[in-house]
């Protein structure tokens, strides 16, 4: 990989924040977007603006034949057996609240379960929360061990025959851990338990294949993965998507509407109500093969190594905690120093220029589990350099000499 002509396609790495040069690590939170996806965005509305799937007329028909493009762009990066598969939603979150309404109102009944772990964003665990209120279903969590790793067998014995689905994220936001879903997902099946996976923090990081992965459902966002925001994918096995119902109602989701009864259109659409986000669908493609031409694979390879090498300076540093230690990580890295409060260092870095989240990242059952309110993290992306590393250290070093 050419670093330096990778950064030249993200303009925002070469502004300055209080007269420093960028240093933007939080790319857990949200990703820069190269100039190709901004420039898609433009393009689109000064030359292909209409709404889609609904007129006869030459623009809707070229933006329509774009976002179905866009679809089977989507389908293949992770690839689903079919493009109907394939739903566009607002982001993860919205994926996970359909599958959490649509799939309990078919499969479940008071007493069913979910299980979920203690490492989940809020995302996939109060859209199973709202469930337990709605429909009495109950949750149960897999716990973690003090690697921050899942505990396998506790996930085994969690399982009974009220078990009726698994929602597991692949990536912890908070730890890094990349999650065994290979065998979870076995071990599901096994008890003919459907799994879906949060690929929020790893899509983004490595390849996925659902069809080898034989997930049920896997969910991300767009915004992570390079692409605009409030584009957000669900993948789902088209047989559990067939018999689920529809999540909202209006718009191309319908069959016929009539006062005496409405049926609903056949998949994807069922599950797309309301006018698409199609501008920003097509924009994720494009987004999706810009990061296909550079190669997961190298960027996994790359990611690792600006992982370790940060990890090792940290680690040297006196006082500070690291969350997440398995030797399966993601380029996450979250941290304590002393008794320095996360916001004040992450207020700080920000000083000179660097950009890390502080808090508790959406994971506050996470944090209840470490004993802590929040965290520093740090997170890397293909475009973050060694040198960033070693000038957020030098000022991390700052940092802690004010205190
Ligand atoms: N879930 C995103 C994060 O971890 C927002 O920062």
């Amino acid at each position: 990989m050419n670093i330096e002509e990778i950064r030249a396609d993200f303009p925002i790495l070469s502004t300055t924040v209080y007269g420093k040069p960028l240093i933007y690590f939080d790319n857990g939170a949200t990703t820069q977007k190269p100039k190709c996806v901004v420039d898609e965005i433009e393009k689109i509305y000064y030359t292909t603006n209409a709404n889609v799937h609904r007129g006869v007329h030459h623009l809707s028909q070229q933006a329509t034949d774009m976002a179905e493009e866009a679809r089977v762009v989507v389908q293949q990066f992770i690839n689903a057996k079919h493009s109907r598969e394939i739903i566009f939603t607002k982001g993860t979150t919205e994926s996970i609240n359909l599958v959490a309404h649509s799939f309990c109102q078919q499969f479940c009944s008071a007493g069913d379960e979910i299980i979920i772990s203690a490492m989940e964003h809020h995302a996939n665990i109060v859209s199973w929360q709202l469930q337990e209120k709605i429909r009495g279903i109950k949750l149960k969590i897999v716990p973690i061990n003090e690697k921050g790793e899942l505990i396998i067998d506790e996930f085994r014995n969690l399982i009974s025959a009220k078990t009726r689905l698994v929602s597991i994220t692949h990536v912890s936001n908070v730890l890094g851990t990349i999650n065994p879903i290979e065998e979870i997902i076995a071990i599901a099946h096994k008890h003919e338990i459907p799994v879906l996976i949060d690929a929020a923090q790893s899509v983004q990081h490595i390849a996925l294949d659902v069809q080898k992965l034989d997930c049920d459902f896997l969910v991300f966002s767009g915004h992570k993965l390079y692409g605009p925001n409030g584009v957000g994918v669900l993948y789902g096995k088209e047989k559990w998507l067939n018999q689920m119902p529809p999540y909202q109602g209006g718009g191309e989701m319908i069959s016929q509407v009539s006062f005496k009864g409405t049926t609903f259109n056949e998949l994807p659409f069922k599950f797309e109500a309301g006018t698409p986000n199609y501008p920003d669908v097509i924009a994720q493609a494009v987004a999706i093969k810009y990061i296909k031409n550079i190669g997961l694979d190298s960027i996994k390879v790359y990611e690792d190594q600006l992982l370790e090498y940060c990890t090792e300076k940290l680690a040297k540093i006196e006082g500070v905690r690291i969350f997440g230690t398995s030797e399966k990580k993601s380029s996450v890295i979250s941290f304590l120093v002393g008794n320095i409060h996360h916001y004040d260092m992450g207020m700080l870095l920000d000083k000179m220029g660097i950009a890390v989240r502080t808090g508790h990242h959406c994971a506050q059952p996470l944090m209840e589990e470490l004993g802590i309110e929040g965290t520093v993290r740090v997170s890397f992306a293909f475009y973050n350099t060694k040198e960033e590393i070693d000038r957020f250290i030098d000022a991390l070093k700052r940092v802690i000499s004010m205190f």
